[in-house]
Parts: structure tokens; C-alpha cells; sequence
């Protein structure tokens, strides 16, 4: 079984383990990723390992500063101002790399780009002190909810790596938003952690969505985030075998007779509700609903990430592959 070890006394045993090749699931301000050193082809094996994720879908790769990230990938000028203005933080860029850069082909599927981000905090300080740049999914077992606290990655993860760092409750709760700059302009590949309208406020344009063959992030299959039970989106009415998840202080028909009931925001706080979103999706499987009923989010803010992760989560998961 996993060690747990606080953020304070975990970082000498983290970079042990990276440094022999080995994984570790740490904090970041947006979920808890697994990490490995981007340049060392065990390390990343180990990771696709870790969470049984196919090998087809690419890793981001994290970085300590700006330097770092330049000697990965070349920098346009509209991507470099997005860096600038939200990192370090739950922004990730995909760029071209720069031949040479050291990072194992694993970690980018083969591609030419690669996905980029500078977390803030424990992740940040261990990336600065390996110098090398880490490679990290979210840490779940590919196609469950990502993890937020480092003992629900203990309680999925935990059998099959050595180290969970404990920075507590990640205070985003949902994956970093991914933009790619093309031609004049950027596309939105997933929503996420920063709301689209404060990206398109940083760079004075709207951002490209949708269409493009192929340009959508490799891992966005449709079934994903799959909790245990089976999810129902919209709920106006719940049944008393159903959980219900809430949002805000309207309640659906029949609320009192649900089988569990947790409320994402009571006073309607899209930020909140994004950090509570997959603690109080496990929580609610744990019940043992068979189905969980979920109030309409709106769509604006990080609500487009909320219902994002809730329609993946909602997906028919006969013939479909999950992925990260
Ligand atoms: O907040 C986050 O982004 C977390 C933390 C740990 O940093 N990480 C995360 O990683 O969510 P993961 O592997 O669960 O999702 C990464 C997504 C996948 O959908 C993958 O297909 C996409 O990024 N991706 C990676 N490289 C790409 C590339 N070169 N082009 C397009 N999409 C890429
Ligand atoms: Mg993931």
C-alpha cells in the first residue's frame, strides 16, 4: 500500500523515487496528478501502467518556469501571453516541440506538439528541484473520476504506487483548461479549470471551439469520469432509489425521498461547486444509488467544465473507451 506522506516531509522521498525511475501521485492546484520524470521512458511506462491508460492518449508535461518550457516547445506570440498571464496555475498549452527537447515519445503518443503546464505550489517547487520536467495524468485508474484528495488516489492507486503526497483538498476540483494557438487564434480543446471568458478576456478575441479534424484532445472520448453508478443530467424530478446531486437553492420534485443527497453550491457558486464536483460524485456512488440524479448547472463560468465533466461521466459506457 501506498505511503501518504504531508507536503511539508514529502519532497527528499519524491525525488528519490523519480530520480530511480518510479512514480508519485502529488497535488496540484486543480487535481492530484501521477507523476514521472517527462525525459525517462520507465518513468512514463510506469505512469500508463499505473492507471491501465492506453498508450495513444498523451500526457501533459509540467514545468517550473518559463526557461524550462521553452527549451520543451516553441512559443508563439498569443500562446506566450496566455502563459503569461495564467501561469503559474490550471492553464495547459499545447505547442510544437522543439527537436532535441529530451522528453520521452511516450509522453506525447508520437505527436510533434506537446501539452504544457506550470502548476502552482508542492508540484512546482518538486519540478524546480529535480530539474527535469514531470509528466502527469490526472491520478485515477483510466476513465474514473479524477482524484481530489490524496486518499481517494490512495484508495484507487494506492496497491499499485509507492508515494501519495497529502497537500489536501485541491482547491480548483476540476483538470486545467487546454487552448492550442492556430493561425490567428486559439482553440478551446477542453474546458476547465479557467473559465473560457477570462481567456478570451486575456487575448481580446473569442475563442475558436468544436470542428477541426482531429484537433480536439486525444483523451476527450465520450465516456469518461465514470462514477459507479449510472448518472441523470437535468434532473427535475428524482426517484427515492436515486441520489441527488444538487446545485443552488432550488430543489428538484421529490428531493426529501432520494436515496443521498449532497449540494454542490448552496448559494450557487460555480467555483465552489467545481471543487466539490467529484468528492461529491464518489461520495454519492459510495451510497450504493444505482442511478445518480443531477440538477441543472448553468453553463456559463467553469459551469461549461462542470457540465462538460458530467455529460462524459453521463455517456453510454458500452463500447466506449474511456481513456485518462
Ligand atoms: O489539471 C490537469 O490538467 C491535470 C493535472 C494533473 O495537471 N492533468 C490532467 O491530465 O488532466 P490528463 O492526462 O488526465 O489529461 C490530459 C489531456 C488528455 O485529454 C490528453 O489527450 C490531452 O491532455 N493532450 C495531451 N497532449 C496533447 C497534445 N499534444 N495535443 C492535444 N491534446 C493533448
Ligand atoms: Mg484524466
Amino acid at each position: 500500500m501506498a505511503e501518504i506522506l504531508a507536503v511539508g516531509e514529502a519532497l527528499e522521498r519524491a525525488l528519490t523515487l523519480l530520480q530511480a525511475g518510479d512514480v508519485v501521485a502529488i497535488p496540484t492546484e486543480t487535481v492530484y496528478g501521477l507523476a514521472g520524470d517527462a525525459t525517462n521512458g520507465i518513468g512514463v511506462a510506469r505512469i500508463f501502467e499505473a492507471k491501465g491508460r492506453p498508450r495513444f492518449n498523451p500526457l501533459i508535461a509540467h514545468v517550473a518556469d518559463m526557461a524550462m518550457a521553452e527549451r520543451i516547445a516553441v512559443f508563439d506570440p498569443l500562446s506566450k501571453k496566455l502563459a503569461q498571464a495564467f501561469w503559474p496555475g490550471p492553464l495547459t498549452l499545447v505547442l510544437p516541440q522543439r527537436p532535441g527537447n529530451g522528453i520521452h515519445p511516450l509522453v506525447t503518443a508520437g505527436l510533434d506538439t506537446i501539452a504544457l503546464r506550470m502548476p502552482r505550489g508542492f508540484g512546482g517547487d518538486l519540478i524546480a528541484k529535480l530539474g527535469r520536467p514531470l509528466a502527469a495524468p490526472s491520478a485515477n485508474s483510466s476513465g474514473r473520476i479524477s482524484a481530489t484528495t490524496a486518499q481517494a488516489v490512495a484508495a484507487d492507486l494506492g496497491a499499485r504506487i509507492k508515494l501519495v503526497v497529502d497537500g489536501g483538498a485541491t482547491p480548483v476540483g476540476l483538470e486545467s483548461t487546454i487552448v492550442k494557438a492556430e493561425g490567428a487564434g486559439v482553440r478551446l480543446l477542453r474546458p476547465g479549470g479557467i473559465a473560457a471568458a477570462e481567456i478570451e478576456a486575456a487575448i481580446s478575441m473569442e475563442l475558436l471551439r468544436g470542428g477541426g479534424a482531429g484537433v480536439e484532445a486525444p483523451g476527450m472520448l465520450a465516456s469518461h469520469y465514470a462514477p459507479g453508478a449510472a448518472m441523470r443530467l437535468n434532473a427535475g424530478t428524482v426517484g427515492k432509489d436515486e441520489a441527488l446531486l444538487g446545485f443552488g437553492g432550488q430543489r428538484a420534485e421529490g428531493w426529501r425521498n432520494a436515496a443521498a443527497f449532497l449540494n454542490l453550491s448552496v448559494s450557487g457558486d460555480l467555483r465552489e461547486a467545481a471543487s466539490n464536483l467529484f468528492a461529491y460524485m464518489q461520495e454519492l456512488d459510495r451510497s450504493g444509488a444505482r442511478t445518480i440524479a443531477v440538477e441543472t448547472i448553468p453553463f456559463d463560468g467553469l459551469g461549461e467544465a462542470i457540465n462538460d465533466r458530467l455529460s462524459r461521466a453521463a455517456a453510454p459506457r458500452d463500447n466506449a473507451q474511456p481513456t485518462t
